[in-house]
């Protein structure tokens, strides 16, 4: 019986979890952080404040559970990256998050090697991911240190070592989908062939020790959050999905051991190797859910989240948002979109604007919910049996987790839209679960992954109250209103 911290050090706030695999979660801490949202679509974060929430969220967690830890897994934001003096660990610039989008431009620059892009990392040339970012901080702020993502940094404080995990990197657009490893010739087209690199580990492995939270304790169970949320909430067979809702709304689903290209828009990247053996993911992202959120409070509409179910209306009353705050994802994969709301008439009410923000983001999670389902339909080659399966796997339950998943009204909607039950994972810490799993399968590496998992039944669930027609209705209104905001993004 293992207690392991779980530290999730996401955008929005870092929380430390001490989970002990007999009394289940012992302590919870959280600092919370806020990114800066600069003009021109840029997100910056102070890397120390970073690291500094990382280690007071740790020791309080480790001071509350008043027991001893035996290891830390470290979850983190994925796509952030900075550049850093590997000597002293001084960070040389700020983070640059994954919602900042100043490096649209060198993405444009290599516009013609899109496809190949997309077929060797199994993702979109866009500067969400890693690299244009990477390129963005050498070409225009230093050529100076290291540059990585932000858990590789991380890392170096708390071990000493240079280490990323293959989840975290094949969200850089540097690594082959296939062989999970770094890749020479993305590597060159992003102009990083000559950087030094962090060593690449599997998930389930100890990478060092640290001594930041008190004893001496092995480091291990390295993964980016979304991927650990897809283990924590059990989906371990193809199709199975999930999706969180945090500052973004991410949906993931297992595709099993070989990896699945879409052809719809989607990303294809690593959702855990353990033991050396690759399981993959397809994904799609809504870059603002709780951001989008924030910003209803920002404007008075609500006092805070917990006010969202109270304040929206049973019914928009015909008001549609798109709600692209910080451009869009997959699909459309448009950095320069804004976000819209139309349908609005001199009887509009903030209640018909909070529940369209809330439908706004389900309707984009709905819209990635049936492209992987296409993404995974067998070829009509297939045997008819297997194909009534996908069929029937059409209303497969979406598993939910996150923050925002308090809204009952934006789970009714997701279930309303999408026309599949939404399943709530019960414990708010999908994340740090999932990256504790890996560390427990770390240190002892006898055990097998399904019983490192704490077992769990939803919450609640939501089903779904609209007719098919109705929901078909929605989808094709509120498709067109997103394709009228991207043609508004084009012009501007
Ligand atoms: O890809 C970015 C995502 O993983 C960040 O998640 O929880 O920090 O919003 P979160």
């Amino acid at each position: 019986m293992t207690t392991i911290l779980a530290i999730d050090q996401g955008t929005s706030s870092t929380k430390a979890v001490v989970h002990d695999e007999e009394d289940g979660v012992v302590a919870v801490a959280e600092e919370p952080l806020r990114p800066d949202h600069l003009s021109g679509g840029r997100v910056e974060q102070d890397a120390d404040a970073v690291l500094r929430s990382v280690l007071v969220a740790g020791r309080r967690a480790v001071t509350e559970a008043g027991r001893a830890v035996d290891a830390v897994a470290v979850a983190n934001q994925g796509e952030t990256v900075l550049a850093w003096d590997p000597r002293t660990g001084r960070p040389l610039t700020r983070a640059l998050v994954w919602q900042d989008g100043r490096a649209a431009g060198i993405c444009a620059e290599l516009a013609e090697h899109r496809e190949k892009v997309a077929h060797r990392t199994g993702l979109v040339l866009d500067p969400y991911f890693s690299a244009p970012k990477m390129a963005w901080i050498r070409r225009e702020l230093t050529t100076e240190g290291v540059v990585s993502t932000l858990d590789a940094w991380l890392l170096h404080h708390l071990t000493g070592e240079f280490v990323t995990d293959a989840a975290t990197a094949s969200r850089s657009l540097l690594t082959d989908l296939d062989t999970a490893g770094w890749d020479e010739e993305m590597l060159g087209l992003f102009g990083l062939g000559d950087e030094r690199l962090p060593r690449l580990v599997d998930n389930d492995a100890i990478v060092g020790t640290t001594s930041a939270f008190g004893a001496e304790i092995p480091v291990g169970g390295l993964v980016v959050d979304q991927q650990a949320a897809l283990l924590a909430e059990g989906c371990l067979e193809p199709g199975d999905t999930k999706c969180t809702y945090g500052t973004g709304a991410f949906l993931l689903a297992n595709t099993g051991t070989a990896p699945v290209r879409s052809a719809q828009g989607l990303t294809a990247s690593v959702a855990w190797r353990l033991r050396g053996r690759t399981t993959y993911c397809l994904d799609g992202q809504v870059y603002t859910a709780a951001s989008a959120v924030r910003w209803l409070q920002e404007l008075g509409l609500i006092g805070s989240a917990a006010e969202l179910d109270a304040v929206a209306a049973e019914d928009s009353d015909g008001v549609l948002c798109v709600p692209a705050f910080a451009g869009l994802a997959a699909p459309w994969w448009r950095s320069d979109a804004t976000a819209s709301v139309v349908g609005m008439t001199l009887s509009t009410r903030r209640e018909h604007l909070v529940l369209a923000v809330l439908q706004g983001i389900a309707a984009q999670v709905c819209e990635l919910g049936r492209l992987v389902e296409e993404g995974l339909r067998p070829a009509p080659a297939t045997p008819a049996p297997a194909r009534a399966r996908a069929r029937a796997g059409a209303a497969r339950p979406l598993r939910v987790d996150g923050g925002l998943t308090r809204s009952g009204a934006l789970l009714q909607a997701q279930a309303d839209l999408l026309q599949a039950p939404v399943e709530v994972y019960p414990f708010p810490h999908a994340t740090a679960l999932g990256a504790a799993a890996l560390a427990r399968l770390a240190l002892r590496p006898e055990r097998e992954l399904a019983d490192v998992l704490p077992p769990w039944q939803p919450q609640v669930v939501h089903r779904p109250r609209w007719e098919p027609e109705r929901a078909a209705a929605f989808r094709s209104r509120w498709q067109a209103a997103a394709r009228a905001t991207l043609d508004l993004g084009a012009g501007a």
